[in-house]
């Protein structure tokens, strides 16, 4: 599979601030990305210089092969982006709107009439076709804004945070279009600031972290880099200090906590993979340690979140 975006020291300072710190980042041909971080991680510089409109400090970025300093044109044919904040035109009707776009873009008339249903069939918005604009709801005008990227066909959608500001209900209809946008073989690459929500619809999520990415993979992938911080908690037959003599002097042991926990119990945060924590259960068991129970922490996605995040001030 193809890189549709390949992004290499990807640098941008304002003034002082380092909005975005080295970013190395590269998204397969039809994958969809959800792009996490708080409020001012850069997650909208990043987009911004992907979709040209921003130059970077230094670094270089490239968009279905072509980059987006020496080729914007190209990089502009090859996006649809949906801005984080976008103006509609009021005074237009929706299916003007999107006749506004497409001839941005040449589309000659002939084509346009067709293209305009479909577009609008897709997002489900036919029966607004003859509406004005301004007489749509929130979550419509999003819907539209988002068709409005799709006029020119383009092969990547670079979305900011297009459920920001819907209901639940609208939420997930969100989530179901890029679904449908993921089955037409778009690439979609799209922010968000809440990770479980999207990370059903997507193949993959990268974290940023006040201008630093702190985690790129898939959903496993990235509880696996957490399980690098993984709680296990321990409880036992009687006495715990034969346990916390062994652990004392374990690899991979961090952490170990028995203050505000039964006498029979204690915890401790552990670094090493699944066969290490096997084998200190093995040498627990050869010590004749009498362990009753022996469990991970399950974390949930915005546990992930928050780990991976944690130490931000907003
Ligand atoms: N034009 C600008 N001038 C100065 N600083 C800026 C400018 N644009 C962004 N910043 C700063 O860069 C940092 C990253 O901002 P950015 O908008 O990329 O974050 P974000 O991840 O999109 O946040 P949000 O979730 O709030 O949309 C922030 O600290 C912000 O204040
Ligand atoms: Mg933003």
């Amino acid at each position: 599979m193809s890189n549709i975006i390949e992004i290499e020291g990807l640098s941008k300072r304002y003034g002082d601030l380092v909005a975005l710190n080295d970013l190395n980042l590269t998204i397969d041909q039809g994958a969809v990305v959800g792009f996490i971080g708080p409020n001012g991680a850069g997650k909208t510089t990043t987009m911004r210089i992907l979709t040209t409109l921003l130059q970077p400090s230094s670094g270089t970025a490239r968009v279905a092969g072509y980059d987006v300093a020496q080729n914007p044109d190209a990089v502009r044919r090859a996006i649809g982006y949906m801005p984080d904040f976008f103006g509609v035109y009021d005074d237009m009707k929706v299916w003007e709107y999107l006749d506004f776009f497409a001839a941005c873009y040449d589309i000659p008339p002939a084509t346009r009439h067709g293209m305009i249903d479909d577009l609008l069939g897709l997002v489900d918005l036919g029966h607004k076709k003859e509406q004005y604009v301004e007489g749509l709801s929130r979550g419509m005008k999003q819907r539209l804004c988002l068709a409005r990227t799709l006029t020119h066909d383009p092969q990547l959608l670079i979305l900011d945070e297009p459920a920001s500001g819907l209901d639940p209900r609208a939420r997930i209809e969100m989530r179901e279009l890029l679904r449908e946008l993921q089955n037409m073989g778009k690439t979609i690459f799209f922010s968000s600031h809440i990770l479980s929500e999207i990370a059903d619809v997507c193949t993959s999520i990268a974290i940023l972290e006040a201008g630093n990415l702190v985690a790129h993979g898939n959903i496993e992938q990235i509880r696996r880099q957490l399980r690098a911080n993984r709680t296990i908690h321990v409880r036992l037959l009687g006495e715990r200090e034969p346990l916390v003599n062994l652990l004392q002097t374990s690899p991979g042991v961090v952490h170990l906590q028995t203050d505000d926990l039964p006498a029979d119990s204690l915890r401790f945060d552990f670094s090493g993979d699944d066969v290490a924590l096997s084998e200190l259960i093995q040498t627990a068991v050869s010590h004749h340690i009498p362990l009753v129970s022996f469990r991970e922490e399950e974390h949930d996605l915005e546990d992930v979140f928050l780990q991976l995040t944690k130490g931000v001030v907003n």
